[in-house]
């Protein structure tokens, strides 16, 4: 059950909580990532420069940007005017920090989760590095709004439900499959697309926090690879149904509802134009490359999550085939 009071979303669960006596140490590739996390810890209050003066304000990827020629507030037969460009510049940029803050939080919450619910010694451990690392991702992108933008944007409805069902969830893979494929892989991409959002403080920002999320989403290929071979049928058809609703509402999230809302346009028409618009529907496929390819080396990219992604407009045309193979088919 979930509750929500405008300063909380309270999410009640029953969670199995799972110790081990298995304590060797057999030199595994996640015990590697564990060993690199502690080394790589930074500090968000010394290491950023906080006094770099917020930049230009561009869109968090020039795609957009040059898109944005056509989005609905355009005047018949001209060009859009600049303060409209600027305008969405400045809200599509809060909105995606904003996003990235709340998504951080949930990483921060769901991967404490993860210490107590996972069975083996080693992801415990990698967890609850990685719960340190998700702290400092709060901190960073929670001063950059409050201290440099004096804005931000609730989170988003769709991340909102994802998190309500990964802090309900039992299944300690479903919450890796949710968190540290979908979530995180998504992030990663759009932290990779927007290392230069033409501020140098938000790029040191974000830099940093992505070398993180690299090892954060290897160590959940990690954990789950070889769990599903071992999976009856029934059991990876509800990891199907689980991933094709999270990355439907994932996907939903880049049709810019909240900012076409705040820049007072058409917002039936902003949604629709960030649906088909080629140039946004090449950028969403761009985000899920990371997804898909976890999916794949988890074994779970099976024909009914490939034709979802297919329909979806999520998967770039030839992108199996430039990887050198076809869509796993199981059994
Ligand atoms: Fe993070
Ligand atoms: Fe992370």
């Amino acid at each position: 059950m979930a509750a929500e009071d405008g300063r909380h979303l309270v999410v009640d669960s029953s969670v199995r909580s799972c110790l081990t006596w298995n304590y060797a140490d057999d030199g595994s590739r996640l015990r590697g990532l564990y060993e690199k996390n502690k080394d790589s810890q930074w500090n968000a209050s010394t290491q950023i420069d906080w006094d770099l003066p917020v930049g230009e304000v561009r869109s968090p990827d020039s795609r957009i940007n040059s898109a944005v020629g056509s989005v609905p507030f355009r005047m018949e037969g001209s060009p859009v005017p600049d303060h409209m460009l600027a305008r969405f510049r400045h809200e599509y940029r809060t909105w995606m920090i904003s996003q990235f803050l709340h998504g951080e939080q949930g990483a921060l919450v769901t991967t404490a989760r993860l210490v107590e619910i996972v069975p083996e010694l080693d992801a415990k451990l990698y967890a609850a590095s990685q719960v340190a690392d998700e702290a400092r991702h709060v901190e960073a992108y929670a001063r950059y709004l409050d201290e440099k933008l004096g804005a931000s944007y609730p989170i988003n409805h769709g991340l909102r439900q994802l998190l309500t069902e990964l802090l309900s969830e039992s299944r300690w893979d479903v919450v890796y499959l949710g968190m540290q494929v979908v979530v995180e892989g998504l992030a990663l991409a759009a932290f990779r697309i927007s290392n230069d959002m033409g501020d140098p403080l938000i790029d040191q920002i974000t830099r940093a926090i992505a070398r993180d999320e690299a090892r954060h989403v290897s160590s959940g290929a990690l954990v789950l690879s070889g769990l599903y071979d071992a999976m009856t049928e029934r059991e990876i058809a509800d990891r199907e149904e689980f991933l094709i609703e999270s990355m439907h509402l994932m996907s939903e999230r880049f049709l810019l509802r909240e900012v076409w809302e705040a820049m007072d346009v058409d917002v039936e028409a902003g949604i629709r134009y960030a649906r088909t618009n080629e140039t946004v529907v090449a950028y969403r496929q761009l985000l899920f490359i990371k997804v898909i390819q976890i999916l794949r080396q988890v074994g779970l990219l099976t024909p009914r999550i490939y034709g979802y992604l297919d329909s979806a407009r999520l998967i770039r045309p030839g992108l199996l085939r430039d990887a050198g193979g076809s869509p796993r088919v199981r059994g």
